[in-house]
C-alpha cells in the first residue's frame, strides 16, 4: 500500500467528528493529474473544523482517489438556474457547470423526470415510446448519415462503446488523440485519456498529437500543422502494426485548453478517412448548443463524423449518454454483439433528456449561448486588454478560456490557480484546464444572463486586481 494512504488515517473525536491524525498526505505526495489536480484542494491549506471533518470523513470512506475543488472546498446544498447555495445559505454564481445546461433544477426537467419516475421505470428490453420519440428528435439534430443511436449512462461508457465499434469496423486498434485528452474513466477510455496522469498514461496503441493551440500557433498554420501531426501519428501506428482505428477528439479541445478555431478539423478528418480510420467526435463538452452557433461542436468545423458521443448535459444531471453512428460503421459491431445497458435509455432519463431539448428550443438557449457568451468574451477581452498576465480570451458561445501567463509569456499554472481561488472567495465558480493548468475554464449553464455577466465581470476585475 502507498505510504500516503497510511498517513491519511482518520479517527472520530469525542463529538463524533472525523479528524485526520497528522500529518496528512499532501497532493505533492501523490502522482499529479492535470485534469484532476490543477484546481484541487490540497490538505496543506487550512480549513475550518467542520469542513475539515467532512474532508476527513470523505477520505476515510471514499479513499484518497477523490479530489475536491478549490483551496477552500464548497459545501453545496441547493441550486436554481445559475445560482448555487452553500450550507450556510451563501449564494454562488455558477460559471462552471455544463451538466446543468438548462440551469440547476429546471422545473420542466424536474417535472418530466418525476412524473415518469412515478409512472414506470424499466429498461430497453421492453417497448416504450419515450426512447423512440427522443431518438427521432435527437437524430434530426445530427447529419442524415449519422442515423443510429445507442444509449448508456456516462460519457465514459459511450466512448468505450465507440472504441469497440470503431475497432470492429476497421479491424485495427490504433487511436490518435490530443496531448491532454480526457475521454473517460473505464479501462479503454483511460488509455486514451493522458490528462488523468499517473500510471494510466496513454496505451501502446495510442499516439498523441499537440492540440491546435491558437494562442501560440499562427492562425494560418493551425489546420495544416494539426493535419501533419495526425498524419505522422497514423504512419507511426501503421508501422507499429496497430493500424488506424480512430481519430478521437473533443471538438472544442476542452481539456487541452479550449481551442475553438473552426478551420482545424476538416483536413485532418480527410486524412483519417484516407487512412481507413473513423472520426469519432466526442461531444460530451461542446454538444447540446453550448458553442452558440451549432448544436454540435463538429458542425462548426463542417466535418461529417462516423461516430458521435455525447453525455453530461443531455439529462441536465440525470445519467444519460449516447453514441450515434453511421449505420455502415455500426454494422460489424451491431450484427455480432448484442447490446444491453440496464439503465441506459430508461424511461426516466429519456423523459429528462426530452425536457432538456424542449427547454433548449423553447428558451432559445443556443442563441443565448451565442449572445451572452459573446458579451462575456467581449467584456473579458476589454477588461484584460494589455494586461501583462492575461494572454488571450477565446471561446465559442458559453465555452470560454482565458490564457494566464507569466511576465515572460509562459503558461502560468500558479497564477491561474490564484485567480480561480480569488473568484471562489468572491462566490463565483470557475476552474482551469490545459496542459499547464493555466487556462481559466468558464463554462456556465446555458441560461447565463446579461446580469450574470455583469456579476461575473465585477468579481473578475476584483480577482484580477487581488491575484496580480
Ligand atoms: C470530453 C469528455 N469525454 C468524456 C468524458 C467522460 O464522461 P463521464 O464523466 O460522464 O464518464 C468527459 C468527462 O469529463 C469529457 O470531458
Amino acid at each position: 500500500m502507498h505510504e500516503s494512504v497510511n498517513q491519511n488515517a482518520v479517527f472520530r473525536d469525542t463529538a463524533g467528528c472525523w479528524r485526520f491524525s497528522s500529518p496528512r498526505a499532501t497532493n505533492s505526495d501523490m502522482s499529479f493529474s492535470n485534469i484532476m489536480d490543477s484546481n484541487s484542494y490540497s490538505p496543506d491549506h487550512p480549513v475550518d473544523p467542520v469542513t475539515g471533518s467532512m474532508i476527513a470523513a470523505r477520505d476515510h470512506m471514499l479513499g484518497p482517489a477523490y479530489r475536491l475543488f478549490y483551496d477552500e472546498p464548497v459545501h453545496l446544498v441547493r441550486g436554481q438556474g445559475t445560482r448555487l447555495y452553500d450550507v450556510d445559505g451563501a449564494c454562488f454564481l455558477d460559471a462552471y457547470n455544463n451538466v446543468a445546461c438548462v440551469g440547476h433544477c429546471h422545473p420542466r426537467v424536474v417535472e418530466a423526470a418525476s412524473r415518469q419516475l412515478a409512472t414506470l421505470n424499466t429498461h430497453t428490453r421492453y417497448l416504450h415510446r419515450g426512447i423512440l420519440d427522443y431518438s427521432e428528435r435527437l437524430l434530426t439534430t445530427l447529419p442524415d448519415a449519422v442515423n443510429h443511436v445507442m444509449y448508456a449512462c456516462t460519457g465514459s461508457e459511450v466512448n468505450d462503446l465507440a472504441l469497440r465499434v470503431a475497432e470492429m469496423h476497421t479491424g485495427a486498434k490504433g487511436v490518435v488523440i490530443t496531448t491532454d485528452a480526457y475521454h473517460g474513466n473505464t479501462a479503454t477510455t483511460t488509455a486514451i485519456s493522458p490528462s488523468i496522469g499517473g500510471p494510466t498514461a496513454a496505451g501502446p496503441h495510442v499516439r498523441v498529437v499537440a492540440p491546435p493551440d491558437s494562442y501560440r500557433i499562427p492562425a494560418g498554420e493551425l489546420a495544416t500543422r494539426f493535419a501533419a501531426d495526425v498524419n505522422a501519428a497514423i504512419a507511426d501506428l501503421q508501422s507499429a502494426g496497430f493500424g488506424l482505428s480512430a481519430f478521437f477528439v473533443d471538438t472544442i479541445f476542452s481539456s487541452d485548453g479550449i481551442y475553438p478555431d473552426p478551420s482545424v478539423l476538416a483536413p485532418t478528418v480527410d486524412a483519417v478517412h484516407r487512412a481507413g480510420g473513423v472520426f469519432i467526435a466526442d461531444e460530451v463538452q461542446p454538444g447540446f448548443a453550448r458553442t452558440g452557433d451549432a448544436m454540435w461542436g463538429f458542425s462548426r468545423h463542417a466535418v461529417l463524423p462516423d461516430i458521435v458521443t455525447m453525455g453530461k448535459p443531455m439529462g441536465n444531471g440525470l445519467p444519460i449518454a449516447a453514441m450515434a453512428a453511421q449505420a455502415g460503421v455500426l454494422e460489424a459491431f451491431a450484427t455480432e454483439v448484442p447490446y444491453f445497458n440496464t439503465f441506459g435509455g430508461n424511461p426516466v432519463t429519456m423523459a429528462a433528456a426530452a425536457a432538456v431539448l424542449d427547454v433548449i428550443e423553447d428558451e432559445g438557449l443556443m442563441d443565448n449561448a451565442a449572445v451572452v457568451g459573446g458579451l462575456l468574451r467581449a467584456e473579458l477581452t476589454g477588461m484584460t486588454e494589455g494586461h501583462p498576465r492575461i494572454g488571450e480570451v477565446r471561446g465559442a458561445g458559453l465555452y470560454i478560456g482565458v490564457e494566464v501567463i507569466t511576465d515572460a509569456g509562459a503558461p502560468d499554472r500558479a497564477g491561474a490557480k490564484a485567480l480561480v481561488n480569488a473568484m471562489r472567495e468572491r462566490n463565483v465558480l470557475i476552474s482551469v484546464c490545459g496542459h499547464d493548468g493555466s487556462v481559466l475554464k468558464i463554462r456556465p449553464p446555458l441560461v447565463f444572463s446579461r446580469s450574470d455577466v455583469e456579476w461575473f465581470c465585477t468579481e473578475f476585475a476584483a480577482a484580477l486586481a487581488s491575484a496580480f
